[in-house]
């Protein structure tokens, strides 16, 4: 299925899928290492942040507020540029299946995150790695991403319909 964001849009995402391939890379060589901390390290540094992640699922009105003081929290922090119009507008181009996906990624990161140091068994944490693999793959597999003037949320002008 064709995903239609603008190309800036399109850009940024693509450029946090490189970052998830690193991720996983990362994780991988970590784990294999048996350094634990790092594999704890590299799953809190997963932009988007989990909550993040839960409100870009949503659907309904804006949540512009507290977006804004997540925003500015993750400016303290030296994490990616505040951009709540960037992410009104994924919320609102990205078909809501595939940001279900994100989130399930997300969550199954955080997993590895929160188990790293509690379980601190190596191969576990590959094991639920290879979790977060299997929505990459997924995904990949459902969506393909094309740039151009989406108009999800606003319907058309003349109500004959897209051209
Ligand atoms: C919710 C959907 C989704 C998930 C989850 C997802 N991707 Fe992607 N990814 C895409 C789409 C769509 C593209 C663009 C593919 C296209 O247009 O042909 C893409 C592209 C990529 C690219 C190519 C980037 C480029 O510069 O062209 C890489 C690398 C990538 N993904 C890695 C990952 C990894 C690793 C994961 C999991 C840790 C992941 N992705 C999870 C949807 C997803």
């Amino acid at each position: 299925m064709p995903v239609t964001l603008p190309e800036n849009d399109r850009e940024h995402l693509l450029e946090e899928m490189r970052g998830y391939l690193v991720y996983a890379t990362a994780t991988l060589a970590a784990a294999v290492e048996g350094e634990m901390i790092e594999v704890q390290r590299l799953a809190e540094q997963v932009h988007p942040p989990l909550e993040r992640a839960r409100i870009l699922a949503s659907d309904g009105p804006s949540l512009a507020p507290p977006m804004a003081e997540q925003n500015s929290a993750q400016a303290a922090t030296g994490g990616h540029r505040p951009n709540p119009g960037r992410f009104e507008r994924m919320r609102r181009n990205l078909p809501q299946p595939f940001r279900l996906m994100m989130l399930q990624m997300r969550e199954a990161i955080a997993d590895v995150g929160r188990d790293a140091l509690a379980h601190n068994d190596p191969l576990h944490s590959l094991r639920q790695l290879q979790r977060v693999q299997e929505v990459c793959v997924a995904c990949h597999n459902a969506y393909r991403l094309e740039a151009g003037q989406p108009d999800a949320g606003s319907p058309p002008l003349t109500g004959v319909g897209r051209p």
